[in-house]
């Protein structure tokens, strides 16, 4: 079997066009939503990050606010801004991009973002209502995710899903939201035994686990939909000297061969992230304004 490739770059073109519309819909009645996102340092992912952010956000209709602090900044200064952008009424969604510097609790920065505004889904009220079934703010990866899945497979009821990886920013709210979708789950992680048979056992395997091609073809299920959240940059010496290549966390060419559908990497889950993020920023004016 050769499996579907789940296009995660047209599937988020799709959606922001679509989100896109229900924004000019929104300013028609003189409502526009707006999106800040706050960077500290400067770490050149994190900035490539924001700045795609920025587009889209723009690309979209939306209000873009950016706020860079320097890498030398307290918390004092963190949480300060937080709090003037939880007053702001221009300001809808609120994003604190992670990883923060050491002299920064990030726990206490996000507990510190309005829940209403909190478009990462991440505060611990966002959480709770994910873990509770109660319509709020989700984590955007582990949204699109799901978006992905159902492109291919609308009812997912009964399924067996293993989610390899237990963050918060992603193992764990996917693993709520494949249990709100009645699929029997599984979180598996670094201490799980036999982790390629628990892998065998997926009808969905989610794989967020930051390994290079971890998952290899013959841990896939024949026909099991395969979505890989790795984004890992390795060395390609066949580039040259010096040049790197990205790989997710699945032995991609391997895993196509049995799966029946798969995301690539790139182009797979990474592009719905920012995608979802929209979506969060827009769901989120439609309630504090709509
Ligand atoms: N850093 C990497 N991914 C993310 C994300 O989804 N949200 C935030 N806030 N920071 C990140």
């Amino acid at each position: 079997m050769t499996a579907t490739i789940i296009d995660g770059k047209a599937y988020a073109q799709g959606l922001r066009g679509r989100i896109a519309n229900a924004v000019a819909d929104l300013s028609g009645q003189g409502v526009t939503p707006g999106l800040a996102v706050v960077i500290v340092g400067e770490d050149p992912a994190s900035q490539l990050y924001v700045k795609n952010k920025a587009r889209q956000t723009v690309e979209v209709g939306m209000g873009s606010f950016e706020h860079v602090l320097p890498a030398s900044a307290t918390e004092a200064e963190l949480l300060a801004l937080v709090a003037r952008l939880n007053a702001d009424p221009a300001v809808d969604g609120i994003l604190v991009q992670l990883p923060l510097p050491k002299q920064i609790d990030a726990q206490k920065v996000i507990e510190a973002i309005d829940p209403a505004k909190d478009v990462d889904g991440f505060h611990p009220i966002n959480a709770g209502k994910l873990m509770t079934g109660v319509p709020g703010l989700v984590s955007c990866t582990p949204l699109g995710c799901l978006l992905l899945i159902q492109s291919v497979r609308r009812d997912l009821a009964g399924l067996n899903a293993v989610v390899v990886g237990r963050s918060n920013i992603v193992g764990k709210p996917m693993a709520q939201l494949l249990i709100a979708q009645s699929c029997t789950v599984t979180v598996a992680h670094s201490r799980t035994r036999d982790l390629p048979r628990v892998c065998r056992e997926a009808d969905i395997l989610v794989a967020a686990v930051g390994r290079p091609e971890m998952v290899r073809g013959d841990w896939v299920k024949p026909g099991a939909i395969v979505i890989d959240v790795g984004i890992n940059r390795v060395p390609n010496p066949a580039a040259g000297q010096d040049k790197t290549r990205v790989v997710g966390d699945v032995a991609y060419a391997e895993a196509a061969q049995i799966a029946s559908a798969i995301t690539p990497v790139p182009g797979g889950v990474g592009p719905m992230t920012i995608a979802c993020l929209l979506r969060n920023t827009l769901e989120a004016a439609c309630l504090r304004r709509g």
